[in-house]
């Protein structure tokens, strides 16, 4: 079958990674980016349309043009931001994912992916190896709409049967494209700090477990959930989706590793309750089992990647 994609929030941390990937999957003309940002890099090298998701007619004109078989709906406001910012994160993140959800169906859109996160879950989730089904009492905006999101999704699966799937990711690490405004984003910042100035100053304490992911797996994990034949998916909330675990003071212990004279302080901000109510590790068995998912880094492959890309870019002066 002729695949034809929309990403939206394609110019983000995941999307400018994932929309280069689903290219080399299906071809550059099958893949339209589009974000309110101007695409950078090699994701300006294919279709890019400029769309803001809470427009709806454009989502309807976009739609009607490329009639896609596929969407990932991207786009959202991240848990810090929308602490700041709440009732904004929530109409983002919400109203844009109902937005889609009934265009899809509308149109006979074949497949959706939507991003969930460890953030759905909250201070009373077990931390440890949290099971797939659990308590799950977010206290951020962000984890609200994204465990509300989760609802909608298994809701739009089984009354309305739309092909609707969903990872909860971890804190995301990659060299790409930098977050924006994530509680995790200090896993990403420690790389840049310890290569220009040896010294990094974490906004979460040194024993703050968090779960965590390389992108090359996310990216991998994404599109294997996505090619799963659908009789052998069971969760249409979103599936568990494990990398690796470690705290700030483990990041700093591999950084140094490599760079042995890299030093850390703390200084824990607003940043430390929403990760003190995110688990520490997560069970994702049923990602394994039904679809087949595995990791490939371990943390010590992380640290070793993204230094060694970071570095170049760096040396470049590309980001
Ligand atoms: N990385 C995200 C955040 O920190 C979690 O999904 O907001």
């Amino acid at each position: 079958m002729k695949e034809k994609i929309i990403v939206t929030g394609a110019c983000g941390q995941i999307g400018s990674e994932l929309t280069v990937a689903l290219r080399e999957q299906w071809g550059n003309e099958a893949v339209i980016a589009t974000d309110v940002k101007t695409p950078e890099g090699e994701l300006a090298d294919g279709p890019f349309a400029h769309f803001d998701v809470l427009d709806r007619d454009r989502l309807g004109a976009l739609i009607q043009q490329h009639k896609p078989t596929q969407v990932y709906h991207l786009a959202a406001m991240l848990s810090a931001t929308a602490e700041k910012y709440p009732l904004k994160g929530w109409q983002l993140n919400m109203d844009s994912l109902l937005y889609l959800l009934e265009a899809a169906v509308e149109a006979n859109i074949r497949k959706v992916f939507f991003p969930s996160s460890i953030g759905a879950f909250g201070s009373h989730t077990p931390k440890d190896q949290t099971p797939q089904y659990t308590t799950m009492d977010p206290s951020t905006v962000y984890g609200i709409s994204k465990l509300a999101g989760e609802g909608w999704c298994q809701y739009y699966f089984e009354k309305r049967g739309l092909d609707i799937r969903s990872v909860r990711y971890p804190g995301l690490i990659s060299y790409k494209t930098l977050p924006g405004g994530g509680t995790t984003d200090y896993a990403i910042d420690i790389f840049y700090q310890a290569l220009q100035k040896g010294n990094y100053t974490s906004f979460l304490s040194a024993d703050t477990p968090l779960p965590m992911m390389y992108m090359p797996d996310a990216i991998k994990g994404t599109l294997q959930l996505m090619e799963a034949p659908a009789d052998q998916l069971t969760v249409r909330t979103s599936y568990n989706f494990a990398g690796f675990t470690f705290t700030p003071d483990q990041l700093a212990q591999a950084i140094q590793q490599h760079i042995p004279s890299f030093t850390i302080q703390y200084e824990p901000d607003y940043r430390q309750a929403i990760a003190d109510s995110w688990p520490s590790s997560i069970d994702d068995s049923f990602a394994r089992k039904e679809w087949g998912w595995q990791p490939g880094y371990s943390l010590e492959d992380m640290v070793a990647d993204m230094l060694k890309n970071i570095r170049a870019k760096t040396a470049t002066n590309t980001y």
